[in-house]
């Protein structure tokens, strides 16, 4: 209870006393010196109004944090070289800027999720473990960390280097043999390993490539639960992902077994799948529905390729981890058959698709508007008919009446068809960030 209120009135005083700096062109000079976390948005964007409160939320607590970084917002409508300076494409779109470098924020739009970017990112790239216990401490507190172990090399150069780059998706850092867990046996130093899944696993320069496009493939946990935010990011892990989709609210016997032989596939065969395949289970089929444009079973196996949007579906029951293998194999040999991808039919069909339920979203969130919005071109279409129906045919006499009826009409036609991108299009662009 205290903390609600306290919460409440953190939020109040947030937004009475405004952490949050509106910006101007002029923000860029303040970057040479300063870190800053800004929002770019637009006034007609309906979820940039819904966000509001949690980015005056992130500020405050940031504030109160004694973080070094500011929080602003700027309308990219106004400061249109801005937006396209920084090639702003949805909204709201979250940037930290550093010195020299901005960082796209692409998770999930909480307080929380926000402020641990923040905190990621304005930090250190690369965080020294000093002690046996801070390096528990770390262990303990995240699913997966890098780690560089050694002194100075070439080695080392390049793990800043994929630091900077990947510094918004999880932590770098670097320690000395003696800090390390027991467990870990080193046959070279320096060296690099990523720990994860309750183990350790070590990068290896022959087998495995260049270090950066190691570290993009090891940087999720074998397998865990995916999220919309993270399947969309899986588009750059040239990986195909294998999910069990389920309903955790409903777990039946049969989801239960999926989600048990994903995970024992991910961990028993990761030798075998780990540069093909990343495992993992959603709750719930919504976002998949949406990405095949169908509907997939609760609960069910698919694979997909984030890359060109394709999936493939078993075509019989997965019963044991054979089924399962067999189904994997098929979709690495390509014998399984391939549905979706980006070619022009699916283009089309993804369009549609996304038309359509950007119109029913409309009118689920504002009815009275979308009916203004969809009616108005209608109804000025049926009158501009009517009127040309019942005009009385334009003879010599009466040139007036037929001259002025269409350039009026023609006036408020184009008014709507203006208006139209701006109350579909732009909505849609938005939730792609979603
Ligand atoms: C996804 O499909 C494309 C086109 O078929 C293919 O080139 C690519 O290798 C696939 N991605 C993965 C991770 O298999």
């Amino acid at each position: 209870m205290r903390n609600l209120i306290l919460t409440v009135l953190l939020s109040v005083i947030a937004v009475v006393s405004g952490y949050v700096e509106e910006l101007d062109d002029k923000f860029k000079e303040y970057l040479q010196h300063e870190l800053w976390l800004v929002e770019f948005y637009a006034p007609w964007c309906a979820y940039c109004h819904t966000f509001e409160p949690i980015w005056h939320e992130v500020g405050a607590e940031l504030k109160s944090m004694g973080s070094p970084v500011n929080v602003g917002k700027i309308d990219t409508t106004v400061h249109t070289s801005i937006a396209s300076e920084f090639n702003i494409r949805g909204y709201p779109t979250i940037k930290l800027f550093k010195g020299e470098l901005s960082f796209d924020y692409k998770g999930p739009r909480t307080k929380d999720a926000i402020i641990e970017f923040t905190n990621r990112v304005s930090g250190p790239v690369v965080r020294p473990l000093s002690s046996v216990q801070l390096f528990q401490h770390v262990m303990n507190r995240h699913d997966l960390i890098f780690v560089y172990i050694g002194g100075e090399s070439l080695l080392k150069r390049e793990y800043y280097k994929a630091a900077t780059e990947y510094i918004v998706h999880t932590y770098f850092f670097t320690a000395s043999e003696e800090v390390l867990p027991k467990v870990v046996t080193l046959q070279d130093v320096p060296a690099i390993a990523v720990f994860k899944d309750g183990t350790y696993y070590l990068y290896n320069e022959f087998l495995d490539g260049d270090l950066s496009s190691w570290i993009n493939r090891e940087r999720f946990p074998s397998y865990f639960q995916i999220d919309s935010f993270s399947l969309y990011q899986m588009g750059e892990l040239s990986k195909l992902v294998a999910l069990a989709v389920v309903d955790e609210k409903n777990p039946s016997e049969e989801s239960i077994r999926y989600k048990t032989l994903m995970e024992r596939l991910s961990t028993e065969y990761r030798d075998h799948y780990k540069s093909d395949y990343q495992f993992g289970f959603m709750d719930g089929n919504e976002y998949i529905n949406g990405l095949i444009m169908g509907e997939v079973e609760m609960p069910s196996i698919i694979v997909l390729n984030m890359s060109i949007d394709g999936y493939c579906l078993p075509e019989s029951k997965i019963e044991t981890i054979e089924d399962l293998l067999r189904f994997l194999n098929s979709v690495l040999d390509g014998s399984a058959k391939l549905l979706g991808g980006n070619g022009f039919l699916q283009w089309t069909k993804r369009s549609f698709y996304k038309a359509k339920s950007t119109v029913v979203s409309m009118f689920q969130a504002a009815p009275f508007f979308s009916c203004f919005v969809f009616g108005l071109p209608v109804g000025i279409v049926a009158l501009v008919i009517w009127g040309t129906c019942t005009a009385v045919p334009a003879d010599d006499e009466k040139p007036v009446e037929g001259a002025t009826a269409n350039p009026v009409s023609d006036a408020h036609g184009k008014k709507a068809i203006e208006l139209q991108p701006d109350s579909t299009e732009k909505p849609s662009e938005a939730k792609k960030e979603d």
